[in-house]
């Protein structure tokens, strides 16, 4: 039996993907903070086995060390899909365990972590399997690719998490070699943006009230779809200029304006979701006030929940921690801070 185990952070947009086509294609580009606190462990142990008539999945599955019966369901059809383009996946029986550091139902969306995890564990294994078997390795840019690639097929945000600091998804002018199919590293981070911080506030644990999978099928019918696509990709072309120069206004600018389309977006599909709750508003005047009056850089940026993520630079540590504690704390339920990240790391030998 051989085992991997790989570690994959989840990761925060700061321009939002809402809204699919095909098989999991943005209708625009996106580009996220991957984080570092916020990941999944999973792990592969997997034994050779008898080969079935028709080539089919056999696996085990733990979640958090017990059967999950319904994510298990989720990854043996995910698995399936997969079979074509790793058809080495039939000779083994898979023994599948995965935990996140975050607690179960914290509110926080971890598909984007979790699927990243079971990807590299898959794409790991094949390069395992074919070193043994003396075929030519993929490069170690093309591992990271086809690492995107499968993720995105998984949960589309997770193909962002392969990446340190930030990524972008889906073509797009201003980011050479960008595509819709996986996403790539974005690099040219400047120097105020090291160890961005993002402190993760629990309004509610409450499951998601509108899974993603209908939020980005509610635009195909949203009568701001259009308009909202090109504020998409005309906001990356900006970002990346401000991720560039480190222009931190402009920055809690954008940022704070998808967060609030997405929000939007979602209050006029039909059926219409208000996903904020009182709280989340009442930080969100907070967080406003507090930027205002000490000048302090700091912007929230929303998922599609109640939860928010207040991003600021690390020499604003203190500053923010206390303003958390005394204004915000009594709001929500608990805080993760968390920090852009190095992305994934291999645990396994
Ligand atoms: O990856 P999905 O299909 O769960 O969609 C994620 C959508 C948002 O988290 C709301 C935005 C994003 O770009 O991550």
């Amino acid at each position: 039996m051989a085992v991997i185990t790989w570690e994959s952070p989840s990761n925060i947009a700061l321009v939002k993907y809402w809204g699919k086509y095909g098989q999991q294609l943005p209708r625009n580009a996106s580009i996220s903070f991957t984080l570092s606190a916020s990941h999944t462990i999973t792990t592969i142990a997997y034994s050779p086995r008898t080969l079935s008539v028709t080539p089919s999945i056999s696996f085990d599955f733990l979640f958090e060390h017990q059967p999950q019966p319904i994510f298990a369901e989720k990854v043996g059809i995910f698995l399936e899909a997969l079979l074509p383009d790793f058809p080495f996946l039939a000779e083994y029986h898979l023994h599948i365990a995965t935990n996140n550091s975050f607690p179960h139902s914290a509110g926080i969306a971890s598909s984007a972590a979790g699927m990243s995890a079971l990807v590299l564990c898959l794409c790991d294994m094949e390069r395992q399997l074919h070193h043994y078997s003396g075929v030519e390795q993929a490069s170690e840019s093309e591992f990271w690719k086809r690492a995107s690639y499968y993720s995105r097929l998984g949960s589309g945000s997770a193909c962002r998490s392969v990446y340190p600091h930030a990524a972008v998804w889906g073509k797009h002018p201003a980011v050479p070699n960008s595509d819709d199919t996986y996403a790539v590293p974005f690099t040219s981070l400047h120097e105020v943006f090291a160890h961005y911080h993002d402190d993760i506030l629990i309004v509610s644990k409450e499951e998601k009230k509108v899974s993603s999978r209908v939020g980005h099928s509610l635009m195909e019918n949203n009568p701001y779809a259009s308009a909202r696509y090109i504020q998409a990709n005309d906001h990356l072309s900006r970002l990346v200029d401000v991720l560039k120069c480190g222009d931190l206004d402009e920055f809690c600018r954008i940022v704070e304006q998808e967060a609030l389309t997405l929000h939007a977006l979602m209050m006029t599909s039909s059926p219409s979701f208000i996903l904020m709750h009182p709280q989340t508003l009442a930080i969100i005047e907070k967080v406003r006030e507090f930027r205002h009056d000490t000048q302090i850089p700091i912007c929230f940026t929303l998922d599609a929940g109640p939860n928010l993520h207040l991003l600021y630079p690390d020499k604003y540590t203190d500053e923010v921690g206390y303003f958390i504690k005394a204004e915000l704390e009594q709001l929500c339920q608990s805080r993760i801070a968390d920090h852009l990240g190095e992305g994934p790391k291999c645990l396994s030998a």
